[in-house]
């Protein structure tokens, strides 16, 4: 490969899998011999329906789902459904539950408090988000219309290793960053969704999966675009979809699913998260990890160096030798390291060598 490629570390959008931008790249300009790049066909089209239905068996496959969930594509981000989700699903006497462990999961909940219709379960706030809430802590009402939980913190490098008991509640969960990035009892949650540009492919699309049941009808008086229904009934083609978001998210199904699947992918996600967080741990107190140990995110690696002088000059030193977007938020300070199911083992090996000698050099 002569293109010169770098180890991309990036929150999102983040890195793809090579193969996968190499194949799209191979029959942009005739997809499967229509003479058409697959952004210059019509959504209504044979070709691009083929694409459309694919893309959502594979997911569903990933995912160990059957019959009663669906797939389904939106636009307006992650964020759109925040609002979303509380203008479907909650109401005033029903309001919907959240656990803040994270900036998204607060920006989802001030959407619909602003509504009247969110109250907190949890709040992991004073504590800067080190960690997300234990299921002790979760407080959900008898009212509760659902729980949402921010499955993966990306901002602050947490997630949850377990799944939330509800006790009937429907269980709501952003997954934006950690989507399909390891085997879980999907079944166990009632509503998922993921803004794709981190794990899954181009921003422009989000990836909902969700129980029929809840799709099937939305309040009478929800406009057109904010209501789960028109997608779940027009099979996300009620207007134009983005095409070349879902193409690029099939495709990356597809390689899931030739890599082994999710329980392939959650064990090299496993052994590439353990390389950067041996870096941090073992370097005598000069890198400072965010997350508490034990909610430690698989797909954002956050730490801290002893001075702001320092960080700069990390995500310089890394930038030369091919190493970027170490840069954390700026909410949590120092370093983040994105290291989805399309980073390479050999790229965190790499920036876990490169943490050892920088420590070593600087400490
Ligand atoms: C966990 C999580 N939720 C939601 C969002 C917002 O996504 P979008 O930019 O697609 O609205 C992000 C974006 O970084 C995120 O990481």
């Amino acid at each position: 490969m002569s293109v010169k490629r770098i180890y991309n570390f990036n929150p999102g959008p983040g890195t793809l899998p090579l193969e996968v931008l190499e194949e799209a790249q191979g029959e942009f300009l005739n997809f499967r011999d229509s003479g058409m790049s697959i952004i210059e066909i019509s959504h209504r089209a044979k070709e691009y329906a083929d694409v459309h239905a694919q893309a959502k068996a594979d997911i569903k496959e990933l995912m160990g789902l059957g019959d009663d969930y669906e797939v389904l594509f939106i636009q307006g981000g992650a964020s759109m459904q925040f609002d979303m989700i509380a203008l479907n699903f909650a109401v005033a006497d029903r309001p919907g539950y959240y656990a803040v462990s994270g900036s998204f999961a607060e920006k989802a909940y001030l959407e619909a408090e602003k509504l009247g219709i969110g109250k907190v379960a949890a709040s992991t706030k004073e504590e800067k988000f080190v960690r997300v809430p234990t299921q002790e802590e979760l407080k959900i009402g008898k009212d509760a219309a659902y729980l949402h939980v921010c499955y993966n913190n990306t901002i602050y490098g947490t997630e949850y290793h377990y799944i939330p008991e509800t006790g009937g509640v429907p269980l709501i969960a952003d997954m934006s960053s950690d989507m399909l990035s390891r085997p879980l009892d999907f079944s166990k949650f009632d509503f998922i969704y993921a803004g794709v540009q981190k794990n899954l492919g181009p921003a422009g699309v989000v990836l909902v999966v969700a129980k029929k049941s809840l799709l099937a009808e939305s309040p009478a008086k929800l406009p057109t675009m904010l209501r789960y229904d028109t997608f779940y009934k027009k099979d996300s083609l009620y207007n134009t979809p983005p095409v070349f978001s879902i193409y690029m998210v099939g495709k990356v199904a597809a390689w899931l699913k030739k890599q082994g699947g999710l329980k392939a992918m959650a064990e090299r996600n496993a052994k590439k998260a353990a390389l950067v967080y041996a870096a941090i741990d073992n370097s005598g107190g000069f890198y400072r990890g965010h997350a508490q140990k034990d909610s430690r995110s698989l797909m954002n690696v956050t730490f801290r160096l002893p001075n702001e002088e320092l960080e700069k000059k990390f995500v310089e030193e890394a930038k030369a030798v091919g190493l970027g977007g170490v840069k954390g938020h700026r909410s949590v300070g120092g370093m983040r390291a994105s290291i989805y199911n399309a980073m390479p083992y050999e790229g965190c090996a790499a920036l876990a060598e490169f943490m050892e000698k920088f420590a070593k050099d600087n400490g």
